[in-house]
């Protein structure tokens, strides 16, 4: 009985470990929900959304913006790979910014 429950949840866990590798796939097909799945898992740490939004707010190019997600992402101490920059600044410019 007891062995056999054991090796149910094993079974369970292998087979979530598959689908979340399924997903991961599929974010890298949609970079703007990956973009908006990884800045919301790191980028809330410090502010919010209104500091795309605001009267004085200091981007103004797209390129400023790539460096300001650079810069910001350097403080989240995350393990980022280039294409997670690149999907959030794309998430960033389509939602708020618009260049
Ligand atoms: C360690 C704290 C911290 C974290 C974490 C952080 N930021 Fe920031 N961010 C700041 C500060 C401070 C500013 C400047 C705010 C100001 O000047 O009023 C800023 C400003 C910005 C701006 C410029 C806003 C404008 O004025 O146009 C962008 C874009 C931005 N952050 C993106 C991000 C993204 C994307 C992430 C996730 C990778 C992130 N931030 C995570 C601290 C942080």
């Amino acid at each position: 009985m007891k062995a056999h429950a054991l090796l149910s949840s094993l079974l369970l866990l292998s087979l979530s470990g598959l689908s979340t590798g399924a997903l991961a796939d599929e974010d890298k097909k949609d970079p703007m929900a990956h973009g908006e799945k990884v800045h919301q898992t790191h980028c809330y740490k410090c502010h919010t959304d209104q500091v795309y939004t605001r009267e004085n707010r200091f981007v103004r190019s797209l390129d400023a913006l790539s460096k300001q997600v650079k810069r910001c992402k350097e403080n989240t101490g995350a393990p980022w790979f280039e294409e997670d920059t690149d999907a959030v600044v794309q998430f960033l410019n389509k939602k708020y910014y618009k260049f």
